[in-house]
């Protein structure tokens, strides 16, 4: 088993171990006395790993309760959001019990969001099934659920009490979303780590399995540290957005319909950095993204594009920031305004 440890205002522990899920109860036991565990999970994942997970959690001396609601981004809203704090006061969960994010960002996103709200902070533990939640959205502390006005508008920061990744849990997932946690991986690569990049461009999404732990192991090491330095965002914490103000805007293009976020990102990567870098660097990133099926620009014209950059509900609005990787495994934040992005973007 690998190990990190993220030191944030609420330290915690990330496990990486294949076949995990069979002995989460342990782990969970080593960090609560809790009686009670809550698990919280769709449906597509429940069918799969619940039974699972209650088992372990049983063995362990937990008294399980299992809530799921329906898969899907839909899902992250105001009322699955009422539904589950109902659902955990109607099973008499307390402060001192447990609460279980069982599936991937939607699941975790809403779970740390109700376990940060209910009773004003209940602790929960993250086992991530999407390679997107591994490597990202389990680790870092940020919950969130969508309202009418915009994605992830309505959140807090909620650091897990431990997270569970058995990289054995992403071999149910479809081409397409493995592809998109690549998406993901890749960014690690470029912002922080040649070495990590080298070895994604040197598999495919048939491959990867082979090297998952290591990848996903790397991945989280570079969250960790960027979070650790920057737990609210409010600033160094940026780089994680290297592809993201382009790829928002491609998804936000599409009502985020067909383009998925990891579609987005690895789109606004190679944007960027086909403006601002040499030709290897981008003929590299558009080698590696294409061995995940992944897409390398967009046929949206930049002028329909722009609007949407700039849409970003969470910061001020006359300038943004974005990031470029001059060479591979080093980032730079630039800020510009908005004026001046959409000017050498159009150019
Ligand atoms: N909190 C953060 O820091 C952060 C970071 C990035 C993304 N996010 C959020 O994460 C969400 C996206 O996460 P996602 O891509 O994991 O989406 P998701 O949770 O919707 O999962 C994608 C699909 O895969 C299915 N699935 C999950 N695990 C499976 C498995 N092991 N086998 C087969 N199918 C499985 C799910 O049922 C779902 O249909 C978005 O809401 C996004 O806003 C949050
Ligand atoms: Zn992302």
């Amino acid at each position: 088993m690998k190990t990190i440890h993220v030191n944030t205002s609420h330290p915690y522990n990330v496990l990486i171990e294949r076949n995990s899920l069979e002995s989460c109860g342990g782990y969970i036991r080593s960090i609560t006395q809790a009686s009670r565990a809550a698990i919280i999970t769709d449906d597509i994942v429940c069918r799969l790993y619940a039974q699972t997970v209650v088992d372990s959690l049983s063995a362990s001396g937990f008294d399980c309760c299992i809530f799921t609601f329906p898969h899907g981004e839909q899902s992250k809203n105001l009322t699955v959001f009422g539904q589950i704090l109902d659902f955990l006061c109607e099973n008499n969960i307390t402060r001192s019990d447990i609460i279980i994010a069982l599936g991937g960002g939607v699941v975790g996103d809403i779970t740390g969001f109700s376990a940060a709200s209910y009773l004003r902070g209940v602790d929960f533990v993250q086992i991530p099934t999407t390679l997107l939640a591994q490597i990202d959205s389990s680790v870092g502390g940020k919950t969130a659920i969508d309202i009418k006005g915009g994605k992830n508008l309505v959140g807090a920061f909620k650091q897990p009490a431990m997270v569970i990744c058995d990289s054995n849990t992403l071999i149910t997932l479809s081409p397409e979303i493995l592809s998109d946690g690549m998406a993901e991986a890749v960014k690690y690569g470029m912002i922080r780590d040649e070495k990590l990049f080298e070895l994604i461009e040197n598999h495919n999404l048939d491959t990867i399995h082979e090297v998952m732990d290591e990848m996903i192991y790397t991945c989280i090491d570079i969250k960790r540290d960027v979070v650790e330095h920057d737990e609210f965002d409010r600033g160094e914490r940026m780089i994680l957005n290297f592809g993201h103000t382009l790829g928002h805007a491609i998804e936000g293009w599409y009502k985020y319909t067909d383009f998925t976020h990891g579609m987005g990102v690895a789109a606004g990567m190679c944007l960027i950095t086909d403006k601002l870098c040499d030709s290897e660097i981008s003929g590299r990133l558009k080698a590696c993204l294409k061995n995940y099926s992944l897409p390398t620009g967009t046929d949206i014209p930049m002028s329909e594009l722009l609007p949407f950059c700039s849409k970003d509900k969470k910061r001020e609005s006359d300038s943004l920031s974005y990031i470029v990787c001059r060479t591979i495994g080093k980032a730079e934040i630039v800020r510009v305004t908005v004026e001046e992005f959409n000017k050498f973007m159009e150019d």
